[in-house]
C-alpha cells in the first residue's frame, strides 16, 4: 500500500492569487518560479504547437500534422499534505476553474487524502476447444512456477526495479459456443503503464498453455478493467466552505441520483473524467485505457453506477470519495517521447506512477464536486457561459480586446449565440 510516503517533498504553494488574471506567459513564469522548472521545459511549454513533426512522425503512422489543446494549471490542489500545481489538457471550458474552486474549498480541511491499491496489471490468455475445461484450469494453475519464470524472463529490468509476476488466476467462463478457459497473469508494472510488458508476457506464455491443455489459444492481451490498480481519493468540505446545509444536501441528493440511475451515472462519471482525462492527456498517457477502466469498473456490480460517493460526516461536513482504476505510467510511450508531457510531470514533481495516479484521482474528485455543486445550486450553464461566450466571440471574428467585450455583452444578455454575437460585434465596431 502506498500512502503519501513516496511523494517528493518540496514546498510548492498551490495557492497563487490572481493566477487567472495573468497572461499565459506570466502564468508560465509563475509556475516556473513556484516549482523551479528548468529552462528547456519552460521553452517547450512557451511555444504553442509544441510537438515537432519529426517526433510526431515517430509516434504514429501517416503523420501530416499535430493538433494543439490548451494546457491550464489547476491551483489550490493539496494532495497528502503537499501542494501541487496540476497541468490539465482539455478543450472544455470551466474544467480547470472547477478544480481550482473545489480544491480551494477543501484546502483548509486538509485537501485530498489519497492511496493506491498497487500497480498491478492483468493480462488475459483465451483458451478454447478443451473438452475438460475444469481440469484444464487446474493444469494451468499447477504451472505457476513455470509461468512466473516465463513472465519474469520477458522483462528482467522490471524485476530488478521490484516489479514482475505477482499472481495467477484461471477462470472458466461460459460463452456462446461453449466454455472458455481464461488465464489471468497479474504483473506489477511499477512506473510503466505496463501494456507492452504484460502483452509480451501473455504472448510468450500462450504456446505453453495450449500445450499443457490441448486447447487452442486465441487472444493474448491486457484487460483494461485494471481493478488491481485502483487510485483512491477522499476530501472533506465543511458546511462553511460549501455554503451551508442546503447546498450539501442538494449535492448528496445529486450523488444518490447517480448511484441509483445509469443515465445520470454516465454523466456524473463523465464529469469525473473531465478532470481525469485532462491530466492523463497532459502527461502523454493513454486516455482510452483510463476511460475503459473507469466505465467497466463503474459497472462491476452488473449495474453501471457512480464512481464517487458522498456522505455527511459526524461534524455535518460533506465527505467525498473516488475509487477507480488508474493505469498510468511515467516511462514508455508518449510520456517519455513528448517533451510537453515530460514538462507536465516536472510541474507536478511526481517521482512514481502511483503518485501521478493519486493526483489524478484527487483532481477527478475535485471535478466531480465542482459539477455537483453547480448542478445542485445555480446550474451548470452560468459557469460554462462565460468562457463559451469567448469561443463564440472568436468564431464570429472578434479580435484583440473585442473578444472580452463581446463575451461580456453576450453573458449579460444571456444569449450566447452566434447570430447574436455577429450582430453585437457589428454594433461594437460601429460604435468604435
Ligand atoms: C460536463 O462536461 C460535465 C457535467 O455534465 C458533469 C455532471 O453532470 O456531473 C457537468
Amino acid at each position: 500500500m502506498h500512502h503519501g510516503d513516496d511523494l517528493m517533498s518540496n514546498t510548492v504553494n498551490s495557492r497563487i492569487s490572481g493566477f487567472h488574471k495573468m497572461t499565459p506567459a506570466e502564468r508560465l513564469a509563475t509556475v516556473q518560479r513556484a516549482v523551479g522548472l528548468d529552462g528547456a521545459s519552460v521553452e517547450q511549454l512557451g511555444k504553442p504547437g509544441s510537438l515537432d513533426l519529426h517526433t510526431a512522425d515517430h509516434m504514429i503512422e501517416n503523420v501530416i500534422s499535430s493538433i494543439s489543446i490548451p494546457i491550464g494549471i489547476a491551483t489550490n490542489v493539496k494532495v497528502d499534505g503537499r501542494d501541487v500545481l496540476v497541468p490539465m489538457a482539455t478543450e472544455e471550458s470551466s474544467v480547470v476553474a472547477a478544480v481550482c474552486n473545489s480544491a480551494r474549498q477543501c484546502y483548509d480541511s486538509g485537501g485530498f487524502i489519497t492511496s493506491m491499491s498497487g500497480t498491478l496489471m492483468i493480462a488475459q490468455i483465451q483458451l478454447v476447444g478443451v473438452s475438460d475445461p475444469k481440469a484444464a484450469r487446474i493444469r494451468i494453475l499447477e504451472q505457476r512456477d513455470k509461468i512466473e519464470e516465463v513472465c519474469n524472463g520477458c522483462d528482467p529490468m522490471l524485476v530488478r526495479l521490484g516489479g514482475g509476476f505477482r499472481d495467477l488466476e484461471v477462470r472458466v467462463i461460459e460463452a456462446e459456443g461453449g466454455p472458455m478457459v481464461i488465464t489471468h497473469i497479474i504483473v506489477d508494472t511499477r512506473d510503466a503503464m505496463g501494456a507492452n510488458t504484460v502483452n509480451t508476457m501473455a504472448e510468450r506464455l500462450a504456446p505453453s498453455i495450449a500445450e499443457w491443455t490441448g486447447g487452442k489459444v486465441y487472444l493474448r492481451i491486457l484487460s483494461n478493467l485494471a481493478d488491481r490498480r485502483l487510485a483512491r481519493a477522499r476530501a472533506t468540505w465543511t458546511l462553511d466552505a460549501i455554503g451551508g446545509e442546503a447546498v450539501r444536501d442538494g449535492m448528496i441528493s445529486a450523488y444518490r441520483f447517480a448511484a441509483a440511475d445509469p443515465y445520470r451515472a454516465a454523466t456524473h462519471n463523465k464529469g469525473i473524467m473531465n478532470g481525469v482525462s485532462a491530466i492523463v492527456l497532459a502527461t502523454g498517457n493513454d486516455t482510452r485505457a483510463v476511460e475503459a477502466g473507469a466505465h467497466s469498473f463503474a459497472a462491476r456490480s452488473g449495474r453501471y453506477t457512480s464512481l464517487s460517493t458522498y456522505e455527511v460526516d459526524a461534524d455535518g461536513s460533506l465527505v467525498g470519495t473516488l475509487e477507480m482504476p488508474m493505469p498510468v505510467g511515467l516511462v514508455g510511450g508518449a510520456t517519455k517521447v513528448h517533451p510537453s508531457a515530460q514538462a507536465a510531470l516536472k510541474i507536478m514533481g511526481v517521482a512514481t506512477a502511483s503518485e501521478l495516479a493519486r493526483i489524478i484521482a484527487a483532481v477527478g474528485l475535485a471535478q466531480n464536486f465542482g459539477a455537483l455543486k453547480a448542478l445542485a445550486t445555480v446550474g451548470i450553464q452560468q459557469g460554462h457561459m462565460a468562457l463559451h461566450a469567448h469561443n463564440v466571440a472568436m468564431v464570429v471574428g472578434a479580435v484583440g480586446d473585442e473578444v472580452q467585450r463581446l463575451a461580456k455583452i453576450l453573458v449579460e444578455k444571456r444569449q450566447v449565440r452566434q447570430d447574436v454575437a455577429a450582430e453585437e460585434l457589428a454594433r461594437l465596431r460601429g460604435e468604435g
